[in-house]
């Protein structure tokens, strides 16, 4: 099967690019609106890109009527979000977070989500979130301009909050205690359960 894709639907498109390109990690994000309403919401188009300086990219794309998300918004306008890790204890509350709030209302405040100040950023943090990466903004890069268009939102991390608890006795990232979920094509999630280890050659 091939598919030219200047001759499918964006709709289909994006369908066929999310279930082909999975799983995708989440980044549950926190931002501020400009009258100070915490903002929550999940980006599976998100990962890392380097450590030199640490560097994240995440995607709020345009909505179908070509309007721009509220975390978008939020960004251009003060540059600077918070990205947690998406883990099994809170798929409940992550898949609620991407409702359509209105933009006076705080998914935190409405799901009872606990926050806390960042250190470096003006955004809160959640309070119980297995990582938290305080981010400032270097450069958004619209792509394209109709319905799903991206915006490459790319920051860097400027801080770290890491519970103790996802680490092993070494120190380092336990996965079986992160316990990450991700997204896949449809209404298809993950958990990281099924792991396997190789030594990489030299
Ligand atoms: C697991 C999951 C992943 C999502 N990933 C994205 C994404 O990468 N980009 C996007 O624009 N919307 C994504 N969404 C939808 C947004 O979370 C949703 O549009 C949300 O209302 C945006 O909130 P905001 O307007 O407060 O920014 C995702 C939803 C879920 C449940």
């Amino acid at each position: 099967m091939q598919i030219e894709i200047s001759k499918i639907p964006v709709q289909e498109a994006y369908q066929w690019m999310v279930s082909l390109v999975a799983p995708r990690p989440i980044a549950w994000v926190t931002t501020l609106s400009s009258t100070g309403v915490v903002n929550l919401a999940p980006f599976s188009f998100f990962n890392v890109f380097g450590a030199n300086p640490p560097v994240v990219v995440f995607s709020p794309t345009l909505k179908r009527d070509s309007t721009k998300k509220d975390t978008l918004i939020h960004i251009e306008h003060h540059g600077e979000f918070v990205i947690h890790g998406s883990t099994e204890p809170d798929i409940e509350a992550i898949n609620a977070s991407s409702a359509s709030f209105p933009p006076e209302q705080s998914e935190v405040a409405a799901l009872g989500i606990q926050t806390v100040p960042s250190v470096l950023v003006k955004v809160p943090r959640l309070a119980d979130a297995p990582f938290a990466l305080e981010c400032r903004l270097r450069q958004i890069v619209p792509v394209g301009d109709g319905p799903i268009a991206a915006n490459l939102i790319i920051g860097d991390v400027v801080m770290m909050h890491i519970d103790p608890r996802i680490l092993d006795n070494d120190g380092k990232v336990d996965p079986r205690r992160l316990r990450s979920v991700a997204r896949l094509g449809g209404e298809h999630w993950c958990r990281s359960t099924d792991l396997f280890q190789m030594v990489r050659p030299g």
